[in-house]
């Protein structure tokens, strides 16, 4: 099939090249100049493991492609995918405005049938809205062309995008034609050789699935803080209370771990998306609220620790901070629980040596200008002179580190683990003052 993916960041640069591995041609489509240059000269612009290889395979057969030419893109794909940004806007609502401008770039230029598929994270109802958004610019050029609007959202994890994309646990389509349902199937048949994996539902069903998904897994990880703070004043030990419920097969061990808090592109805008919803259909959304509100609370955690040891005032103190990232495996800087600890800890007067294996250069773009805040090279070396090492994101490298090595660099041998990475038995016998979530 011919497919054009319109936005070429995450999610549009990894459907785009996934449906071209397959063999398909792809088109991918974006306004930003600099993505698209990059894209050509053969870079990505996003750290996601496989995905360079993925794309350069792909561009060398001629089944991928990019452009910032709308009118060539709209031309090229019987398939048209919607994979811009949905922000939240001020009341917390998704911002439909790239959504919308694509879908009327769409209608601005088709010249035939196209299946206009909505991949970004959408409110229910956004369908209708690129219906009519179509529908209005085809009535602005006075032609009468047939289209179908379908809701495919998207459940790829960054870090294991690709795995996701190729071998999905289940695809949503949510289609209302036959047209269109056809189409949908014969694209994704290539994904389901060993296991039929399409849910086909009504549009409105799988806009909703999206975000009920998200909203879940927010949910247990806010319950599993909430639960890790109580623990440790209580004197338990959360690791092993999370492995007593996660046996249970109605609840699982996925989701149950916690730590400073969720953050990335999706959880918390989609939270708030929901809520919106709720507020605006005369739903009060109880449960999704007290899930931001611990969330909030959950990412200055490790400040709360430090203040509790240090005292408000940190001027003169000086942290090593392991992992930017808002997860580990992503440049991905949205929301990173990171951002809250380094400015709540600069903002108090302290400084920061911060150390991530990818997203540093992400995060000197998104904390520019921050004072007290500087990149060390490689992980020992942001050690250096620290009164304590802050662990933010659960990096693999940082799983077993050289303790000693650390010891000696550290001016106190004290870690605020904001990821439980150690077993803090160990830690403690080695001589180090090891403050974790919920341990
Ligand atoms: N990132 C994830 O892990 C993930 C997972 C599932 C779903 N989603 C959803 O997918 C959507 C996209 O997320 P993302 O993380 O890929 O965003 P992103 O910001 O990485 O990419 C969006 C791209 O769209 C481009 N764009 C904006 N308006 C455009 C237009 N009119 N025409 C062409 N390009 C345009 C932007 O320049 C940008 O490159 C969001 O709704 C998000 O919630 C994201």
């Amino acid at each position: 099939m011919k497919i054009t993916v319109i936005g070429s960041g995450y999610v549009g640069l990894v459907t785009g090249t996934c449906l071209a591995e397959v063999g398909n041609h792809v088109m991918c489509l974006d306004v930003d100049p600099a993505k698209i240059a990059l894209l050509r000269a053969g870079g990505i612009p996003i750290y996601e493991p496989g995905l360079e290889d993925m794309v350069r395979r792909n561009v060398a057969a001629g089944r991928l492609s990019f452009t910032t030419d709308v009118a060539e893109s709209v031309a090229f794909g019987e398939v048209q995918f919607i994979a811009v940004g949905t922000p939240p806007d001020e009341d917390g609502s998704a911002d439909l405005q790239y959504v919308l401008a694509a879908a009327r770039n769409i209608g601005r230029h088709m010249q035939e049938y196209k299946v206009v598929v909505d991949k970004s994270t959408v409110p229910v109802g956004t369908a209708d809205k690129v219906r009519q958004a179509i529908a209005e610019t085809l009535a602005e050029r006075g032609v009468d062309i047939g289209y179908s609007v379908v809701s495919n959202p998207e459940f790829l994890k960054e870090g294991a995008a690709i795995e996701d994309f190729m071998k999905p646990d289940r695809i949503v389509v949510g289609a209302e034609d036959d047209l269109a349902i056809e189409r949908m199937r014969r694209l994704y048949a290539p994904f389901q050789r060993n296991h039929e994996r399409i849910l086909f539902m009504d549009v409105r069903s799988a806009e909703l699935t999206k975000y009920a998904a998200n909203a879940m897994l927010a949910t247990r990880i806010s319950f599993m803080n909430e639960l890790a703070n109580l623990a440790e004043t209580l004197g338990a030990d959360i690791e092993l209370v999370r492995q007593g419920i996660g046996s249970d097969p109605r609840i699982g061990y996925h989701f149950l771990y916690p730590g400073a808090g969720y953050g990335g592109s999706c959880f918390p805008k989609d939270v708030k998306a929901l809520i919106a919803t709720g507020r605006e259909h005369g739903h009060a959304m109880r449960v999704l609220t007290a899930v931001e509100a611990a969330n909030d609370a959950q990412k200055l955690r490790l400040v709360d620790k430090i203040v509790a040891e240090y005292g408000e005032d940190l001027s003169g103190r000086h942290f090593a901070l392991w992992g930017l990232a808002f997860k580990p495996n992503t440049d991905d800087m949205r929301e990173a629980p990171s951002r809250e600890v380094v400015r709540a800890l600069v903002s108090r007067g302290a400084t920061v040596s911060a150390y991530d294996p990818v997203a540093a250069d992400e995060a000197a773009r998104v904390l520019d200008g921050t004072a007290g805040l500087t990149f060390a090279q490689d992980m020992m070396s942001a050690l250096q002179d620290a009164d304590a090492l802050l662990i933010v994101t659960e990096w693999k490298m940082f799983r077993a580190p050289d303790f000693e090595a650390l010891r000696a660099a550290l001016k106190a041998p004290v870690i605020f683990d904001g990821r439980n990475m150690y077993d803090p038995a160990w830690v403690r016998g080695l001589g180090f003052v090891y403050h974790a979530i919920g341990r």
